[in-house]
């Protein structure tokens, strides 16, 4: 049934039962008002004459009588009065009464027999009539008299109410009829049709322009779904109409659908789970409502546009203050929130636990063993208990998310889970597991005054493959096993042969999702100003050059180092002064460590120290901007900096470089890079630096402004072309291309070695 019909019928049915009802109350009571006032009325009647009857029957005056009963017949409603002897014969009655009235007159029985009033309605040869009696006493006998009025209208009248409301409920329907069929076209039918239509237009891929879509509160959840529908749809559409333009071109660029194909052929019916410390959305607690956000994480960065395009599960820890509220029984929900694609898996520490294991031995220990940056590693042996119970602890979460996958993909993420491997592939042999360490690994020497190396690496060659950044970070781990383990490495191949189980060894420089923006407007050098205008206004600074740098406040990514660089350059180059501003964006990280609040210390001092030099009423070299940005906040600064200062003193690949990039879709501004950071591989048209030398630093900053605008351009191009080959799709297509090889090797090795 149509849904107007439906409306329509449910109303009419609402208004008919309601009117009914109220119509039997009404006739009903106007029915016993109606009565009431008969009978008052006869009642009245009947002993007003019952005085005057009474002498005239002691004196027998038959004709008074007789003349009293014709005056009262036939008046209004009355129909007659007649007076009855003791046998209830009739003594006068009103003419033409008689034939109305039947021989049996219980009413007037009754009062004879009971001496006192009676009524009663009953039917009459032609229709309804009451009659009133009382009692008349004669000659010590009672009589009585009786007043008859026709009882007809009181039935006519309660028909005329139900003829009222039948009418009254016609008339209702129809306007019912009518409003609702109104309604339902402008508020339903109208808007979606448009909206229909504007979906046909969609799928016939007709230009969209600021499409009219229904703004009706109740349309609006519907609205949103259609609206990230069509999102979703225009997105798919454009990656496939890019597959073909590439397919056209032979070439070979990787998109997250291409990606999702991809994995689907190569992985067919695996499940992939992702592990990490750092989930992708935590919830927080803001100002009496829960916010999601996205932490500060390279890894993150990475690791997402993957999940969207794979699905899959990622087990993170849990460490928003809002995150238990937003999970389902099973510790699960399903993300990215306003798009869910797969789902976040959270596991909960204790505070100590995240002490212990986060703090300390991954962040005070592995942190700054893996990182030549001077700061020296702590290893506490109750830091190292803590490491392994939590990673038994996430192996025990995978184990529960995987049960029931069947051959599952785990990709485990960094420092923080070297005996994830081992644990998982001892429970689950047929899972392929990688772990992935975005950070470098030093030399054996290096290494080598971890006091639980050889627990370190057994637990690591529990995984088929180990993924590096960069090929000297996969040598440098191979050297170390070397030395410190009793295992084959098969250096041709890269892979470590430990007791029987292979471990590839390779290297993934990972990378960003490069979304090609169209062709540069022409008008966008106008819409950029403006942002630049509307950016420096915000921050109260005028100048001509910006800077850009971007980092969580770690004492590995060079900041007091490029601040001097800073101070050095306008040294050498005073004519910048009140021209050039670096606007530093710094995300508080990891500050329960005195390491990193003396960091911050000094990034303040040094920004303060280096202003003071130089800053005048409008203008600072240095803004400090020390707080969480997420990323489309910080879009804007990329998009308008004239260059960007990246100096790691060591980086395992150091996203932020890549990010600068693959927004700059107008192909302007410069990347300073450290040459400390696996990024300088890749982007080798970037100004390469030595953080640790404050001159050079001064000069590419000098360089990167004073530079042809034409070569800067070209520099930009190449670089943008290198991250949009390898981007972040790439990037986990070769890691599931290894991983696919695992299952060969593993089907070689059942050949090669039966058991
Ligand atoms: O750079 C190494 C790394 O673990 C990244 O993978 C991650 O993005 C970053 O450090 C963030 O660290 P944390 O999760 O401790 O804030």
């Amino acid at each position: 049934m149509r849904l107007s019909l439906r409306l329509i019928a449910s109303l009419v049915l609402a208004v008919t039962i309601v009117s009914v009802a109220f119509a039997l109350y009404q006739v009903q009571a106007e029915n016993r008002s109606r009565k009431n006032e008969l009978e008052r009325r006869a009642q009245l009647l009947a002993e007003s004459l019952q005085e005057t009857v009474e002498p005239l029957l002691a004196k027998g005056a038959q004709d008074s009588l007789q003349r009293i009963v014709e005056r009262f017949g036939n008046r209004e409603r009355l129909a007659g009065v007649a007076i009855y002897d003791r046998q209830a014969h009739p003594v006068v009655l009103t003419p033409n009464l008689a034939a109305r009235l039947g021989p049996e007159m219980p009413a007037v029985e009754k009062t004879l027999t009971e001496g006192h009033n009676s009524r009663l309605l009953f039917e009459s040869s032609d229709q309804q009539m009451h009659v009133f009696v009382v009692p008349v006493h004669h000659d010590d006998q009672v009589w009585a008299l009786a007043v008859f009025h026709d009882a007809d209208y009181i039935h006519a009248e309660d028909m005329q109410i139900w003829r009222n409301t039948f009418q009254h409920v016609l008339v209702q329907m129809l306007l019912i009829s009518a409003i609702t069929l109104l309604i339902v076209r402008w508020s339903m039918e109208r808007p979606i049709a448009k909206m229909a239509q504007w979906l046909k237009e969609l799928r016939a891929g007709e230009p969209l322009t600021n499409p009219d879509l229904p703004a009706e509160d109740v349309l609006k959840p519907l609205t949103r779904e259609v609206t990230n529908l069509a999102t979703s749809l225009r997105i798919a559409r454009a990656s496939a109409e890019e597959e073909a333009r590439l397919r056209e071109a032979a070439d070979s660029l990787w998109t997250a659908e291409r990606l999702r194909v991809y994995q689907q052929a190569v992985l067919e019916d695996s499940r992939l789970f992702v592990v990490s410390n750092r989930e992708p959305y935590e919830h927080v607690h803001r100002g009496g409502s829960v916010e999601t956000r996205v932490p500060a994480s390279g890894l993150v960065t990475a690791m997402e546009p993957i999940l969207r395009a794979c699905a899959g599960t990622w087990i993170a820890h849990g460490a928003g203050d809002a995150d238990h509220e937003t999970v389902d029984s099973n510790d699960r929900l399903r993300v990215p929130p306003d798009e869910p694609r797969y789902t976040l898996r959270r596991v909960w520490l204790t505070r100590e636990e995240e002490e212990r294991y986060y703090y300390g031995f991954a962040n005070e220990g592995l942190w700054p063993l893996c990182h030549i940056a001077h700061a020296r590693p702590v290893f506490r042996a109750e830091d190292w208990e803590a490491y392994r119970e939590v990673n038994s602890k996430f192996a025990r979460a995978l184990l529960e998310e995987m049960n029931g996958a069947e051959n599952p993909i785990v990709l485990v993420q960094d420092y923080h889970f070297a005996l994830l491997p081992r644990m998982i592939k001892e429970q689950r042999p047929d899972a392929r597991v990688a772990i992935f360490w975005h950070i470098p690994w030093p030399n054996p020497e290096a290494f080598g005054i971890c006091p639980w190396q050889r627990e370190l690496l057994e637990g690591l060659l529990g995984a088929d493959l180990v993924g590096f950044h960069i090929q000297s970070h996969c040598n440098n781990f191979l050297e170390t096993i070397d030395r410190t383990l009793e295992s084959r490495i098969e250096w041709e191949r890269f892979a470590v042969n430990k007791g029987g189980h292979f471990t590839l060894v390779r290297p993934f420089p990972i990378s960003v999702d490069f979304k090609d923006a169209p062709p540069y407007q022409s008008n966008g050098h106008e819409a950029l100003r403006l942002e630049r205008g509307s950016l420096l206004k915000r921050l109260g600074v005028e100048t001509d050059y910006i800077g850009i740098g971007v980092d969580r406040l770690d004492y590995t990514k060079g900041i007091p180092e490029r601040f001097r660089g800073i101070e050095c350059f306008l040294d050498r180059q005073p004519s910048y002064i009140g021209r050039f501003t670096l606007v530093q964006i710094g995300a508080p990280s990891r500050t329960h460590i005195e390491r990193y609040q003396n960091l911050i210390a000094e990034v303040e001092r040094e920004a303060e120290r280096i202003n003071r030099r130089f800053q005048s009423k409008h203008w600072k070299p240095i803004v400090f901007l020390k707080r969480h940005h997420n990323h489309a906040e910080i879009e804007p600064y990329y998009r308008v900096a004239d260059l960007c200062l990246v100096t790691s003193l060591h980086d395992g690949m150091n996203l932020v470089a890549k990010e600068y990039v693959a927004t700059r879709d107008d192909e302007a501004g410069a990347l300073i890079l450290s040459l400390f950071t696996g990024a300088s591989r890749e982007l080798q048209d970037a100004l390469i630096v030595n953080p640790y030398d404050t001159e050079q630093l001064a000069e590419a900053i000098h360089l990167a402004l004073a530079m042809d605008p034409r070569e800067r351009r070209e520099r930009m191009r190449r670089m943008r072309r290198v991250v949009k080959q390898h981007n972040i799709y790439r990037w986990a297509a070769n890691l599931i291309a290894a991983v696919s090889e695992i299952r060969i090797e593993l089907a070689e090795r059942v050949k090669v070695q039966p058991a």
